[in-house]
């Protein structure tokens, strides 16, 4: 009967910032039936337990319990975000050797109480850890999705946005490549509202110039360095993204989000997970879409991609 449809289930492992700012993004958002959190810190998780569940009457009617692996048997998502975060200077890559230990036994953990359904992958470097989940788990590719550069996207539409003076809705542009350092601004394919973006400078900003462009992408790229100098550690916009890659997913929504997937061959890419966009839905990666780029943006997606492979090569060689 319709009414006997299973709730949703989402288990989150890891609540340090991250988790636990993603799990207040789920309660406000209305996005989960039930809510499972996981950490080491069982104190801390209690806590968060209990502190949420105190301000569901404010927010949704959702089941939120301290749990452990084997409640991760039917749940529909698993969103892993346990793992060492950058400290000052450091760069997500560098977290490389530190974060794949823990993911081989987090995920082992999980398939151990026969999960199946999708994984949702925040741990940095989440290209790298993405494609080891995948691994690891012997789940099919659509169902082990990294957060990508889903965040990376919405901090390039929200500068631009702020740049033009305009709703945020109506700026549309990609950033592909590693969540890193790497990673490029689709130029070519950016639009606001229906017109190319130079084009639009030309009519509506004649005062604009490419390079105010440009550092716009330098402060998108680095925005993370940016905000760990200040407070140490970003939470906030990558617990809001995953939120919004849970809905498109628990929703069926069939949503474009440039999240790390693996690439078998699409944008001449093969055998790793990268930013990309692709298109979202209950059965997770329903396909990628090859944009059209032009010879630079090539020339740095492959960089990009050539640089996540050396770093996964002393995890999987
Ligand atoms: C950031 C983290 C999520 O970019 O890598 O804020």
């Amino acid at each position: 009967m319709a009414f006997d449809k299973k709730p949703n289930k989402v288990v989150v492992i890891g609540t340090g910032y991250v988790g636990s700012s993603y799990a207040f993004s789920l309660i406000n958002q209305n996005i989960t039936d039930e809510l499972v959190l996981i950490d080491l810190n069982k104190d801390k998780t209690e806590g968060d337990v209990m502190d949420l569940n105190h301000g569901v009457p404010f927010g949704a009617p959702t089941k939120v319990k301290a749990g452990d692996y084997e409640d991760c048997e039917n749940a529909d998502l698993v969103v892993i975000t346990a793992g060492a975060n950058q400290q000052p200077g450091e760069t997500r890559l560098d977290l490389i050797e530190k974060n794949a230990r823990i993911f081989k036994s987090i995920v082992e953990n999980v398939m151990k109480a026969n999960f199946d359904g999708i994984f949702i992958i925040a741990t940095n470097p989440v290209d790298v850890l993405s494609y080891a989940t995948w691994k690891y788990s012997g789940l099919p590719m659509e169902r082990v999705i990294g957060s990508g550069t889903i965040l990376d996207t919405a901090r390039f539409r929200f500068m631009l946005g702020e740049y033009f003076d305009l709703d945020v809705r109506n700026i549309h542009g990609y950033i592909m490549g590693e969540h890193g350092d790497t990673e490029l601004p689709v130029w070519s394919q950016t639009r606001i509202g229906s017109e190319h973006i130079h084009r639009f400078m030309e009519k509506y900003k004649p005062e604009g110039t490419m390079e105010e462009l440009e550092n716009i992408f330098i402060n998108v790229r680095d925005a993370a360095y940016h905000i760990i100098e200040r407070k140490g550690a970003t939470h906030y916009a990558i617990a809001m993204g995953l939120a919004r890659l849970t809905k498109a997913i628990l929703r069926n929504e069939q949503s474009i989000l440039t999240v790390s997937t693996l690439v078998r061959g699409e944008y001449g890419l093969d055998n790793l997970y990268i930013g990309v966009p692709a298109v979202v839905s209950r059965r997770g990666v329903e396909r990628i879409i090859e944009i059209d780029l032009n010879d630079l943006e090539k020339q740095q997606l492959e960089h990009s991609a050539k640089v996540l492979k050396e770093a996964m090569k002393p995890v999987f060689e």
